[in-house]
C-alpha cells in the first residue's frame, strides 16, 4: 500500500465507425499523442472532487480495490481537452485505473486495466460501445468489434500517416448524440440497420486501405462516412464548413470524428498536413497533426 499513486493514458481519434460502432459494426480508432495524467494521494480530510462525475468515477475505482474514496485527494493532468471526442473520459478512467492500482499496489495484468477502466467509464456515459477504452489501453490503431469479449485487433499501416484534428470549440456529451440516434433507430429500425451495415462494409474496406497505403482510398471512404454520419443526424453545420476546409485545404478525406453534434474533424493529409492544418487555423478553429502508425506505440505505459 502506497500513500500516493499515479497513472497516465492517451487520448484517441475514431477513423471510421462512431456510432454504429454502439450498434455492433466494427470501428478503427488510434491513440493520439495526448495524455492524461493522474495522482491520486492519501490525504486527511481530502475534498471530493469538484466535478461530480469525476467524484463518483473515483468512488467507484476505489472501492473496487477496496479502499475508501474519502481520505483520497485527486490531482488531474490533462492534455487532451474535455468534452471534443478526443477520449478524454476513456482516458480518465483508465489513468485513475491505473493510479489506484499504483496506490493499493496491485498489479494490472492482461486485460485488466481495459475491463476495470470500462466500468469507470460507464460512470460517465452508460451506454459507450468500449472502443474509446480500448484504443486507450492498447495503444495503436485498433480495430474494434463491441461482443462479449470486445474484438481488439491491433492494425498494422502501411506507413505511418498524417491526420489533422480541428477542434469546433463546441462542446458536446457523447450521450446527447447517441441517444438521438438510439431513438431514430427505434423509429425506424429497417433503414437504420441497413446504414449501421454500410457504415460497417466502411470500415471492412478501411482496414485494407490503411494496411495498403492507399491514402486516397481511405480518404474517399472516410467522406462516404460523413455522407452516413449525416444520415445518422450527428453533423452539425459548423463541422461541416470545417470538412468543407480540410477537403478544400487538399485533405484527402475528412469527417466528424467521436460523436460529433460539435467536438471535432479529422482530416486524412499524408504529404500536406500543415497546410490542411493551417487553412483550419486560418478559418479560425484549433488544429493539431498527429501521426497514426509509427511503431512506437503510446498506449501502454502507466
Ligand atoms: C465516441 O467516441 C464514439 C461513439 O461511437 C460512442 C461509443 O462508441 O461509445 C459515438
Amino acid at each position: 500500500m502506497n500513500a500516493v499513486g499515479s497513472g497516465s493514458a492517451p487520448g484517441k481519434v475514431i477513423l471510421l465507425g462512431e456510432h454504429s460502432v454502439v450498434f455492433g459494426q466494427p470501428a478503427i480508432a488510434a491513440s493520439i499523442a495526448r495524455r492524461m495524467e493522474i495522482v491520486v494521494r492519501r490525504q486527511d480530510g481530502a475534498k471530493p472532487h469538484p466535478d461530480p462525475k469525476v467524484a463518483a468515477a473515483l468512488e467507484f475505482a476505489a472501492k473496487e480495490r477496496d479502499l475508501d474514496p474519502r481520505g483520497l485527494a485527486l490531482e488531474i493532468h490533462s492534455e487532451i481537452p474535455p468534452a471534443c471526442g478526443l477520449g478524454s473520459s476513456a482516458a480518465l478512467s483508465l489513468a485513475l485505473v491505473r493510479a489506484i492500482a499504483d496506490l493499493a499496489g496491485a498489479d494490472l495484468v492482461g486485460d485488466d486495466a481495459r475491463v476495470r477502466a470500462s466500468r469507470v467509464e460507464d460512470v460517465f456515459h452508460g451506454t459507450a460501445s468500449g472502443v474509446d477504452v480500448a484504443t486507450s489501453a492498447s495503444g495503436g490503431v485498433i480495430l474494434f468489434e463491441r461482443s462479449t469479449p470486445p474484438r481488439i485487433e491491433r492494425l498494422r499501416p502501411a506507413a505511418p500517416v498524417d491526420l489533422v484534428i480541428a477542434s469546433s470549440g463546441d462542446p458536446r456529451s457523447t450521450a446527447g448524440p447517441v441517444g438521438k440516434l438510439r431513438a431514430r433507430n427505434a423509429e425506424r429500425p429497417a433503414l437504420y440497420g441497413k446504414l449501421f451495415r454500410l457504415a460497417g462494409e466502411i470500415v471492412s474496406d478501411g482496414r485494407i486501405a490503411l494496411e495498403q497505403g492507399d491514402w486516397s482510398g481511405l480518404g474517399s471512404l472516410m467522406d462516404i462516412a460523413q455522407g452516413v454520419l449525416n444520415g445518422f443526424g450527428v453533423s452539425t453545420p459548423t463541422l461541416e464548413r470545417m470538412i468543407a476546409v480540410a477537403r478544400g485545404a487538399g485533405a484527402l478525406g475528412a469527417k466528424l470524428s467521436g460523436a460529433g453534434g460539435g467536438g471535432v474533424i479529422v482530416a486524412l493529409a499524408p504529404a500536406n498536413a500543415p497546410e490542411v492544418e493551417a487553412a483550419l487555423r486560418g478559418a479560425g478553429f484549433e488544429a493539431f497533426v498527429t501521426r497514426i502508425g509509427d511503431s512506437k506505440e503510446v498506449g501502454n505505459a502507466r
